[in-house]
This record gives structure tokens, sequence and C-alpha cells, in this order.
């Protein structure tokens, strides 16, 4: 951890979450819809201890960029989809979900087969953004350009939704009849405490982070291009451009839920 981190990294919940992910024994980890691997490097340097991870995704390409991120240590990554795993039952000491549940066409198959593969007494850990709350201006703008992102997924025929609010995660997380539930809320994600850029992001418009997300904006619209929404996309990614330069953007805020099978 950064010894020298802004006060409002320290103040924003991030520290209480590591310290709760620290009381946690690993053994071995499934990590769904990973991605490029950020979440299991955050939790290698959070957990109390582990055995191995397992990430898995829907995406060849995804894991591609996580092999080459994590190519040491005890990891596997297996292309499979989350709805249908095709893990023993019982089989892992901790599953856990980091910024996927909003990418999953049916979250609650996911959820069920998270915690179908979990052993008794195991782990269940989520991270993700929510919607709602009193979020700053800046992470409304940051709501904003990630709902064009779901906008143009949505018409590219790839699953992707608008975050959701911290009820409905809640809801959803409660249906599963975990024991020791918490819920835990930060605005900054427990990977800023590891981030030498920190102090940095404390100033949400910074000409260059502006510039990268008027950059991420453009990235957005040429994935559409030639689509007969385009018109309207382009309209409401110019406008959007122009919040980002006045009010710039941060990342939203996110809520940890920790459980463990009874
Ligand atoms: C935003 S990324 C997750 C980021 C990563 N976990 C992290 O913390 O940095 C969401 C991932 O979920 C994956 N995904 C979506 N639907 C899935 C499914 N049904 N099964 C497995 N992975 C899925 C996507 O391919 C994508 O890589």
């Amino acid at each position: 951890m950064i010894a020298d981190i802004p006060d409002s990294l320290r103040d924003s919940g991030a520290i209480e979450v590591r310290e709760k992910l620290g009381t946690i024994s690993g053994g071995d980890v499934l990590d769904v819809g990973t991605d490029d691997g950020d979440f299991i490097k955050v939790l290698m340097k959070t957990l109390k201890d582990y055995k191995s991870f397992t990430g898995i995704d829907i995406s060849e390409e995804s894991l591609t960029r996580a092999r080459k991120r994590l190519n040491d240590g005890p990891v596997n990554f297996i292309v499979m989809n989350a709805e249908t795993m095709t893990f023993l039952e019982n089989q892992f000491d901790t599953v856990c979900a980091s910024y996927s549940i909003h990418h999953l066409e049916n979250i609650e198959a996911v959820l069920s087969e998270m915690y179908r593969v979990l052993k008794p007494d195991g782990s269940f850990i989520i991270q993700e953004m929510y919607s709602d709350g009193e979020q700053t201006t800046a992470q409304q703008v940051d709501m904003l350009v990630h709902h064009l992102d779901v906008k143009v997924d949505s018409l590219l025929g790839i699953p992707h939704f608008k975050t959701l609010t911290r009820r409905r995660l809640r809801s959803l997380v409660g249906k599963l009849g975990l024991s020791e539930v918490e819920f835990m809320e930060s605005s900054w994600s427990v990977k800023c405490l590891f981030c030498s850029d920190a102090h940095y992001c404390t100033n949400p418009t910074r000409a260059d982070h502006i510039d990268s997300v008027l950059k991420q904006i453009d990235k957005v619209l040429t994935r559409i291009f030639g689509h007969p929404s385009y018109d309207e996309i382009r309209e409401e990614a110019e406008s959007l451009k122009d919040r980002v330069k006045t009010d710039g953007s941060s990342e939203a805020s996110v809520m940890y839920i920790f459980g463990k099978k009874k």
C-alpha cells in the first residue's frame, strides 16, 4: 500500500475494505468475469493468504490479456460462460466478481452458479459500481460516459447494462441466503490504495485526464461508425464531451458485498 495517500482516498472507505479483505483466507479462489485480471491482482495484495486463482471469462480476448499480465503465480484462466459453469459443487473456497454484474445478461443465474461452486463456509465477494447515492458531478459524468458505452454495446449486440442501484444489488445477493453478509461502500476503489497516481486523481478536471476521457468517447463512437444510429449517438457524444470539459470525470463509487455460504 502507498504510504502517502490523499485525504479523500483515506476517508473513502477503501482502507476498511482492504482491512476486511485482509481477514479472508482465500484458498482456491474463483474470479468471475476476470477480463484482464485486475481484481485477481488486487486480491493477491489484499487477501490474508491464498492457494490458487481461477479466472473465468466469456471472452477469449480478455483472458489473453490476463495471461500476459499475470504470467507467474498460481493462476489458471478458462473461457467459460458463468451462467453454466463446468465446475463441481463446493469446489472453491472463495468466489468473487468485480465490475462484472452489469455485464451479465442473467445476473441471477450467475450468482446462483457462484453459490453452487462455493464450499460451505466459503467466502463470497462482490465489487461493483453503483448508480445512485451522493456521487459528485464528476462521478455523474463518468456514469454518463459508461452509459454511452452501454448504449453502443447494446446496439452492437454485446451484453452490457447500466450500473445497478445499491438496493438492487442488495436484493439480488440477498436471495442467495448467505450468512455473515456485510455491505461496504467506497467512493474510491480498493485498488487505488496501491496506485502511485492516486494524488493525481483527486483533480477530476486535470487536462490530460479530460483528454483521455474525450479520446475514450471518440473510441466508443468509432465502434458504431456506419450504424443506422450513428448520428444520434454522435450528437449525444458531442454534448457529453462538453460536460467532460466542464466538470471532468471521476470513477463512480463502489459497493462491496461480503458473505459466507451456509
Ligand atoms: C468490466 S469486465 C470485469 C473487470 C474485471 N473483473 C476487473 O475487476 O477489472 C466484465 C467482464 O465480464 C465478462 N462477461 C460478461 N458476461 C459473462 C458471462 N456470461 N460469463 C463470463 N464472463 C462474462 C466480459 O467478457 C468482461 O470481460
